[in-house]
Parts: C-alpha cells; sequence; structure tokens
C-alpha cells in the first residue's frame, strides 16, 4: 500500500490521488475514504487468510494470519541525522537529586571523549573514566550496549567499551554511559557518543562472523499440549541465516515462516514429562561451514500439576453477578506455551481485553494498512470458549501510530471518527464493551494534552463518545483511567469531566478503573468511596486492569491480601460488573519483574488466586 503524507494545504488533489494509487495497489478494492481529509478505509489485501496449524498451538479456533509479506511496523529509535553528528558530541545530562548542594559536590564527568566515525568491520574500543570534583571514583553503567559489544572493567577505575560494528550497523548510533556520584549513586552524568558506521570502499575487509539464535527464554508447558518455538537467527552481516535441527524431537515439524524468512518455526507435541532440549544450529548463508549451535530447554510438566482446587473464578464470580478477566497476550497462540496459555485463561475467565492488538499503532500502523488478525484471532478464542470480549482502547494519547501522531491537527478529527467507526464496525458483533477513551486525565486533574487534545480541545471527548454512540446503541461505553483507585485531585477531575459529559448528554455507561497497584496499597476505603461516587452517577464500574506488583520486600502473602480486598470492595459494590487482571501470568505481564498476577511462570496459581476465590465464594 503506497504511502502519502496529507497536508493540509492539497487534501482534495492528494485524496483523488490517493483513491486512484489505492484502486491501483489493491486492483478494485473497496478502499476510500470518507472524507476529504481521511485515510483510506481497510480493503480486501488487509483481510487476515487463515494460517496453517504447522504454525500455532490453537486448540478450539482456527488462527488466521496478515496477508502479506508486509513487515509489521515496530517501534525503533529515533534516527540521528547527519546534522545531530556534525554537531559534535552531545551535551551530557545531568540529574540532580533533593539534597545535593552542587556548589559543594560538583557533578561526576568524562573527559577526553569525542563522536566517531568508523567503517563496518573496523574495532572500535572507547575507555571511559569517570571524575569526580572531590577526587573519589564515581561508578558507570552502560545504556544500551549495541549487539556484540562489550563494557569491561579494567580495574583501575575505567572501563573500556569494545565493538566491531558489521553491515547492520551502518548508520549513526547513540551509546551512553552513566557516571555515578560516588556521595550520593542518584547524582548522574549520562554522557552519549555518537558512532558513525560507514561501509568500507572494499567490502571484503568485513569479517564474516557466524550467526547466532535470537533470545529464547524459558517455558513450561503441559504433557501432550501443541509446543510451538519461533526460532530466529541473526546475523550482524545483515544476511539471513538457515536453522537447523540436528535431531528433531518425535513428530516434530520445522517450517520457514510464511512471512518473516529468518524464522523458523518448530512445532510437536512432547508425550513425557521432564526437562526437554534440543540444539539449534545457525547457518551462514555466505559461508556454509560458518555455524554456531544453541541449546533450547523447555519443562513438561504432567497434566495434574495445573490442576488446582475449588470452583474456577469465572464460575465463582457469575455467582456474584460479576465477570472475571483477563488481559491477553497478543498472539499467545505463536508461544511455546500457548496451549496451557489459553487453557488456563477458557477454565478461569469469561472476559477478556487485547493487552495490545486494538491499540491504534498496531491496528493501523501506516494510512490505508491494517493488521486485524491478532483481534480476529482474539474473538474466534473468545467465542470458542464463551467469553465476551472488552475492546481497548479506541482514543489513547500513547502507542499511536507515527502517522496519526505526526497528522495535521485539522485533519485528525476525521482520523479518530474513521477509527472509532472502522474498528468498531468490524467488531459489532463480537465486541459490547469498548474503552472509547482511555487515560485522558493528568494527575493534577487537568485534562491530558494530546495529540486529540491539540486538535479539538476538551470536545474530543464528547465527539468520540458519541460518535461511538453513533456506531452502536446497545455498546457499553467507557472512561478507563489510571491512579483512580485513591482520593486526591485526579478522582475530582474524573468527577468533574463525568458531571459536564452528563449535563450535556454525552453518551457514558461507565468508569474503567485500571488499578495498576503496589502491594503497598492500602487505600481501601478511598476505593471504595470513589466506586461510591460513581455508581451514584448511574454509572457501570469496570475493574479493568488490576496487578499487584510485589513491593518493598513483601511477599505473595500481601500480595494476595490486596486482592482479596480489592474483590471485596467490588462485590459491595452492586455497579461493579467485572475484574479484570492486566494479563495472565508473571510469565508475561507488563511489569513482570514485579510478579503481579494471580498465576506465575509455570502457570500454577500464587496466594492471591486462592484469595480471590475465597473473597468470591464469600468466604
Ligand atoms: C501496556 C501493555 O501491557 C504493554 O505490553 C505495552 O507495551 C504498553 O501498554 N494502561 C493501559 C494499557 O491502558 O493499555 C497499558 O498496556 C498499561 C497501562
Amino acid at each position: 500500500m503506497p504511502i502519502t503524507p496529507f497536508t493540509d494545504k492539497l487534501p482534495t488533489v492528494f485524496s483523488l490521488l490517493f483513491l486512484t494509487q489505492i484502486l491501483v495497489a489493491c486492483g478494485g478494492s473497496s478502499g476510500g475514504s470518507d472524507s476529504a481529509v481521511g485515510s483510506p478505509a481497510p480493503g480486501s489485501d488487509d483481510e487476515p487468510i487463515a494460517e496453517d496449524a504447522a504454525f500455532n498451538t490453537a486448540v478450539g479456533f482456527n488462527v488466521v494470519r496478515e496477508p502479506g509479506a508486509r513487515l509489521p511496523v515496530t517501534e525503533t529509535d529515533p534516527e540521528i541525522t547527519e546534522a545531530e553528528f556534525a554537531l559534535g558530541l552531545p551535551e551530557p545530562i545531568v540529574q540532580v537529586p533533593d539534597g545535593v548542594d552542587t556548589s559543594t559536590n560538583t557533578a561526576p564527568f568524562f573527559e577526553n571523549l569525542q563522536n566517531l566515525t568508523v567503517n563496518a568491520g573496523d574495532i572500535v574500543e572507547v575507555v571511559y573514566l569517570p571524575r569526580d570534583g572531590e577526587g573519589e571514583l564515581p561508578g558507570m553503567f552502560p545504556e544500551k550496549l549495541p549487539q556484540g559489544s562489550t563494557f569491561d572493567d579494567n580495574f583501575d577505575g575505567s572501563k573500556t567499551f569494545r565493538w566491531q560494528p558489521l553491515q547492520m550497523d551502518v548508520g549513526i548510533l547513540k551509546f551512553t554511559v552513566t557516571a555515578l556520584d560516588p556521595a550520593n549513586s542518584l547524582y548522574r552524568t549520562s554522557q552519549p557518543i555518537l558512532i558513525k558506521v560507514e561501509l568500507p570502499a572494499d567490502l571484503s575487509t568485513i569479517p564474516n562472523v557466524a550467526p547466532t539464535l535470537d533470545e529464547v527464554i524459558p517455558h513450561t508447558v503441559k504433557v501432550n499440549d501443541p509446543v510451538v518455538f519461533e526460532l530466529k537467527g541473526i546475523d550482524l552481516n545483515g544476511t539471513v541465516p538457515t536453522l537447523e535441527i540436528p535431531e528433531l524431537p518425535a513428530g516434530a515439524t520445522f517450517n520457514q515462516h510464511p512471512r518473516f524468512e529468518e524464522v523458523f518455526v518448530l512445532k510437536f507435541t512432547p508425550a513425557s514429562v521432564g526437562e526437554l532440549s534440543f540444539d539449534v544450529l545457525a547457518r551462514d548463508s555466505v559461508d556454509n561451514t560458518l555455524t554456531s549451535v544453541e541449546s533450547v530447554s523447555l519443562t513438561v510438566l504432567a497434566e495434574d500439576a495445573f490442576e488446582r482446587p475449588g470452583l474456577a473464578l469465572k464460575t465463582l464470580g457469575a455467582n456474584r453477578n460479576v465477570k472475571m478477566g483477563f488481559a491477553a497476550l497478543q498472539s499467545f497462540y505463536h508461544r511455546p506455551d500457548g496451549a496451557i496459555y489459553a487453557s488456563t485463561a477458557a477454565r478461569e475467565y469469561d472476559i477478556v481485553t487485547p493487552e495490545n492488538s486494538m491499540k491504534m499503532d498496531y491496528l493501523n500502523p501506516e494510512p490505508g494498512r491494517y493488521q486485524f488478525a491478532a483481534t480476529d484471532n482474539l474473538v474466534a478464542f473468545a467465542n470458542a470458549n464463551d467469553m465476551t470480549v472488552h475492546g481497548h482502547p479506541l482514543v489513547w494519547y500513547r502507542q499511536l501510530p507515527e502517522w496519526v501522531a505526526s497528522s495535521a491537527v485539522s485533519t485528525r478529527e476525521t482520523h479518530m471518527r474513521e477509527y472509532i467507526t472502522r474498528v468498531m464496525g468490524r467488531y459489532a458483533d463480537s465486541v459490547p464493551i469498548w474503552d472509547v477513551v482511555n487515560e485522558p486525565i493528568n494527575s493534577d486533574g487537568t485534562l491530558r494534552e494530546s495529540v486529540w487534545f491539540e486538535a479539538m480541545g476538551a470536545g474530543y471527548i464528547d465527539i468520540a463518545m458519541q460518535h461511538a454512540r453513533d456506531q452502536s446503541a446497545e455498546a457499553t461505553l467507557l472512561i478507563n483511567e489510571f491512579d483512580i483507585g485513591f482520593a486526591g485531585p485526579k478522582f475530582d477531575g474524573l468527577l468533574t469531566l463525568i458531571d459536564g459529559l452528563q449535563a450535556r448528554g454525552v453518551p457514558l455507561d461507565g468508569i474503567g478503573f485500571q488499578l495498576h497497584l503496589f502491594t503497598s496499597y492500602d487505600q481501601f476505603e478511598e476505593l471504595r468511596a470513589n466506586f461510591a461516587a460513581v455508581a451514584s452517577r448511574n454509572l457501570d464500574i469496570y475493574i479493568t486492569e488490576l496487578d499487584v506488583s510485589l513491593s518493598g520486600g513483601a511477599g505473595t502473602a500481601e500480595q494476595a491480601e490486596v486482592y482479596r480486598q480489592i474483590v471485596d470492595i467490588c462485590l459491595q459494590q452492586e455497579r461493579c460488573r467485572a475484574i479484570q487482571t492486566w494479563g495472565l501470568t508473571d510469565q508475561y505481564s507488563f511489569r513482570s519483574i514485579f510478579d503481579p498476577l494471580l498465576f506465575d511462570r509455570a502457570y500454577q496459581a500464587k496466594p492471591a488466586y486462592s484469595s480471590v476465590q475465597e473473597a468470591l465464594a464469600g468466604q
């Protein structure tokens, strides 16, 4: 699909041009914009197609995939321009924590650093020796080491960065080292250097290195469940390695991915319990004698290892008129443990939110280009398991595609309306609940500046809610917000917003309380009062993104107690309709370092699971 930038000056000419290009590119798809400044609607070339079962673990529903060979758009660091490089060494960034007197304690610093221009194949060595005005020796750490580089201690206060950039690294890279003040480690100086990597005239001077396998994390699966591994080869010379498995597990298939040539997919069904491991060999495509081998391992547990006493959460929830749910990891059926992920979710839950696949940057990464497969699959999974799908989010200030973030202000209302129309339209029969506006409020209670606010002012919320209602008379329409589980200006701001919307007759059915908490959370009475304030406005309450991160040395027992109280408060509030955790297992939580969920990395129920069960059962 062609990408044509829209400008304020030439809307008609551009959209006409665009339409012709689309028709040519799609061979007469239904694509076309419903406004002079709009972006093309999805066409038939955006329609997902069936995926071969060899590539996924799905049981009970059929997986579809994106049709074309186009790569997904992923977030990348902003490019550094030649002009920025020419400005010389970037200024250091100094962080001064409260209580530091900079007149008596000067910030740590580096000397003798400069930007570098090197050829691919050269070996770069930079010695970092941080200094401190008070004569002590500062500590230091690198920010993001480029692939294949090292940062080694010289045991004299200095460290050496060593890197041999290759073809993949051509361009300008920023490498940052942070020095820590010896008296206060939060007093820091971050010093970037820019490294420009060019191709040498004689390409044969660049060494050909052995390819490697991209990192594979440990997984736990259930015996007799299908397992898939998406294995990705990496060659820093920029070529595509071939992957081989010398001893394929019994009955396994091993196929190159239909869209990503560097990915190979292994599928097999482990038939016995235990630790399983196999070698994967990556072979260079230029010199086929150049290889590397890495071992991939897997823990296979017996069926009864996943049995849990008591009734499923959804059964207990149904008795109390509350839906129980989770946010689904995008494409869980492409993960090694996808089958146990799916069966755990299907047993426990009757409502699900896509964690990422309905966000605008993913769903509509470029004008006229849509990626529906992940959401279509989630809907199919939900239908196969009697789950309600909770759509999330239609209008948000984050995870926006670049084309929207940089669009002309005058076009944004059209983009917002089109997006709502298209997404709600496609999922009209499958998604009855929507987070229409996500996170609109600042911590001081004012409305957040966003691309939408910038274009439409406060009215963007009215427009979005009304437009969503125009798409569906029956859907439940929510505003979803974080940090509203306690009293304060943010919650007051939410009430002001609600009161204004209601006074203006703007449709709103409920509030989503995210509730990303820590074990130190204890504002239960404030939460109860906030629920009551929302309910008194004739609105429903959805707990949309509950998780309780372990903090301050607390353990899973304290975590269980916070979960219990939250469930109790929901049950005591008759307008509380659903409790959804943000994720299913600590393995894939967006806060996985804090183990915040009900299931651990091996899909074992944690104490919090039992406390939620007990609370739902009224015990
Ligand atoms: C998070 C996802 O969990 C991450 O995987 C993603 O990288 C960023 O977004 N509030 C929201 C959610 O409304 O959409 C966010 O989800 C978490 C905070």
